[in-house]
C-alpha cells in the first residue's frame, strides 16, 4: 500500500457541513482497494476532539500560528486520522467556518493556514516515520499546502480537489507575514487575487495536478458563467484538470441495513418508510408523489425557484417535505411557505437521521441548483429508490438519466433532469414527474433503474488511483 495525506477541513462522520465530508469520509476506503492506503488530516474542533478514542500525540508545536499545537493520531471506524488539536484554533461553539452567529470566524485564514502548515510539516518531515508520497487536498481550506511544501523543500506532489469553487478563502493581503507565506507568490501568476491573497488559487496553481468533482462541473468551471473569477486560472491549467465523478459510501447509505428506516431491497419496501415520514411532517395522505428536499439553504441550491414553482406541484398532487438550514431569508420564507400550504412542511436544522428517513420514505428528492460541482443527494436518492428530479447543470447531469421519450423507451431513466434552470423549467418538471407517478408501471420501472444504477466508488476510485500513480514517486 502506497501512503498519502488528505487535508480537509470535513470528514464524516466526524464533522460534517455537506458532501465535502461524505467524500472525504468515503475516500479512503475506495482507495484502500486500489493500493493507496489514505490518513486524513482534519482540524481538531471541539466537537471531533470529543468523539475521539485512544489517541497518540505524534507530533506537537509550542507555537503554532499564535498557539501551542499537537497532532493526534487516532482511528475511527475505518479511518485512519490525524487531528490537529490547537485550542486557539479549533476550541469552539460554533460550526467549522462560522460562529454561533452564523458570521465568519474572523480568523479562518490562520485556522486553515494552520492545517496546511502542519500537513506540510508531516509531509516535510514524516511523522513517527510515516511520509506520504502524495497530499490530496480539498477545498480552500487545503489551498496553501503545495506553497508551504515548496518553502519546505519537500517535493511530494499534491492533488488540489475542487468540490465547489465559489469559495475562495480570501484574505488582506496584509496578511502575508501573519501566515507565513512568501512575497514572491503574490502575484498575479501566484496566489495574488484582484489585490487579495485567494487561498484556493494558491492551491490551483501550486499542485501537480487539479480535479474537480464531476466531469460536467470540469468543463464548466473553464467558463466564466461557472467559474466564479478563477476561470481564467483554471482555463491557464486545464492540461492539469480532471473531472472524476464523487461515489457514495454505500454501506453507510443501503436501504438494506441503514439503521434509521425500515429495511427494504425493492421499491415496494418503501410504502412503511412513506408512512411514517408522512405522519412524522403531519403532512396530508395522498395519491401524487411525496418529494423531498435535504439541502443547504443557499442561493446555490436554487430553492427559491422551488418556491415559485410550489402551486404546480400542488395543483397536481404532489406534496413536499424539507430539511435545511442555511440563508436566513429562505428559512423564513420556506416556514411561510409551509404556513401557506398543507401539502408544504418544513424543518429548518441539521439532522442527519431525518435525513436518511427522508430518502427511504420520498418518492422523489428535488434538486433545483444553479451549479451543482457534483451533489451527492441525487445520488443517495437513486440508492434509495426516490427519483431525482434535477436541474441538467455539473454533476447533477451526468448522475442522472432522464425519463424524455427517449429514455423511456430504452428503459432506462432514472429521473428527471430539466433546463433552462428557471422556475418555470421546474414547474414543468415537477408536473411531468406527477403524470409518471401516476402511471404505476412506469413509475416502477423509474424506481427499479434508480435502485439498480451504479453510484458507489467502483468507477471513480481507479480513476483517482491512476492520477495519483502517475505523479507519484516513492520516498
Ligand atoms: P453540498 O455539499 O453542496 O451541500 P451535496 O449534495 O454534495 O451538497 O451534499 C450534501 C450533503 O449534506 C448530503 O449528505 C446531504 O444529505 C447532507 N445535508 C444537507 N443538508 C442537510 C440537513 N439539513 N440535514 C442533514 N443532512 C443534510
Ligand atoms: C460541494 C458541492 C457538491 C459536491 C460536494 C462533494 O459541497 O457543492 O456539489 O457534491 O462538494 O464533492
Amino acid at each position: 500500500m502506497r501512503p498519502a495525506l488528505a487535508v480537509a477541513s470535513e470528514c464524516a462522520p466526524l464533522i460534517k457541513t455537506g458532501g465535502l465530508a461524505d467524500v472525504v469520509g468515503a475516500l479512503p476506503g475506495a482507495l484502500a482497494t486500489q493500493g493507496w492506503a489514505l490518513r486524513t488530516l482534519i482540524p481538531g474542533y471541539r466537537g471531533v476532539l470529543e468523539q475521539m478514542k485512544g489517541t497518540e500525540q505524534v507530533w506537537s508545536d509550542p507555537m503554532l500560528f499564535g498557539g501551542p499545537a499537537r497532532l493526534l493520531a487516532a482511528r475511527h471506524g475505518s479511518l485512519d486520522l490525524l487531528v490537529l488539536d490547537a485550542p486557539h484554533l479549533y476550541d469552539r461553539a460554533g460550526s467549522p467556518y462560522l460562529d454561533v452567529g452564523g458570521r465568519d470566524w474572523p480568523d479562518n485564514d490562520t485556522r486553515f493556514a494552520a492545517l496546511c502548515w502542519t500537513a506540510a510539516v508531516i509531509a516535510a518531515q514524516g511523522v513517527e516515520g510515516w511520509r506520504p508520497e502524495l497530499l490530496h487536498l480539498h477545498d480552500w481550506q487545503a489551498g496553501f499546502t503545495p506553497v508551504y511544501l515548496e518553502q519546505m523543500g519537500a517535493a511530494q506532489p499534491c492533488v488540489m480537489t475542487i468540490h465547489n469553487i465559489a469559495f475562495h478563502g480570501l484574505t488582506a493581503a496584509d496578511r502575508l507575514a501573519a501566515l507565513a507565506l512568501p512575497e514572491a507568490g503574490f502575484t498575479t501568476d501566484g496566489f495574488e487575487y484582484y489585490g487579495h491573497i485567494s487561498a484556493l488559487k494558491a492551491g490551483l496553481t501550486w499542485a501537480a495536478r487539479i480535479t474537480t468533482v464531476s466531469p460536467t462541473y470540469a468543463r464548466e468551471l473553464t467558463m466564466p458563467e461557472f467559474g466564479m473569477g478563477l476561470d481564467g486560472v483554471i482555463r491557464a491549467r486545464s492540461d492539469a484538470l480532471v473531472g472524476i465523478l464523487n461515489g457514495i459510501d454505500a454501506e453507510v447509505w443501503n436501504p438494506a441495513t441503514d439503521p434509521h428506516i425500515h429495511h427494504y431491497a425493492s421499491p415496494r419496501g418503501k410504502r412503511a418508510n412513506k408512512r411514517a415520514l408522512t405522519a412524522s411532517f403531519g403532512l396530508p395522505e395522498g395519491d401524487g408523489p411525496l418529494c423531498v428536499v435535504i439541502s443547504r439553504l443557499s442561493q446555490q441550491k436554487g430553492l427559491d425557484m422551488l418556491l415559485e414553482a410550489l402551486p404546480t406541484l400542488i395543483a397536481c398532487g404532489g406534496r413536499l417535505a424539507l430539511l435545511g438550514s442555511g440563508d436566513r431569508r429562505l428559512e423564513n420564507a420556506w416556514l411561510e411557505a409551509a404556513d401557506t400550504h398543507a401539502e408544504v412542511a418544513v424543518r429548518i436544522g441539521y439532522d442527519e437521521e431525518l435525513a436518511h428517513r427522508m430518502f427511504a420514505g420520498g418518492d422523489a428528492v428535488l434538486v433545483p441548483s444553479r451549479f451543482e460541482p457534483c451533489g451527492l443527494t441525487q445520488l443517495y436518492g437513486l440508492r434509495y429508490g426516490t427519483v431525482p428530479v434535477v436541474a441538467l447543470t455539473g454533476g447533477l447531469a451526468d448522475t442522472v438519466i432522464t425519463a424524455n421519450d427517449a429514455g423511456l423507451r430504452a428503459g432506462c431513466a432514472t429521473g428527471i433532469s430539466y433546463a433552462p434552470l428557471t422556475g418555470d423549467a421546474l414547474g414543468h418538471a415537477l408536473r411531468h414527474l406527477c403524470e409518471l407517478h401516476d402511471d404505476t408501471s412506469t413509475w416502477a420501472r423509474l424506481q427499479r433503474n434508480a435502485m439498480r444504477h451504479p453510484v458507489d466508488w467502483t468507477a471513480s476510485a481507479p480513476q483517482y488511483a491512476a492520477l495519483f500513480d502517475s505523479i507519484s514517486r516513492r520516498v
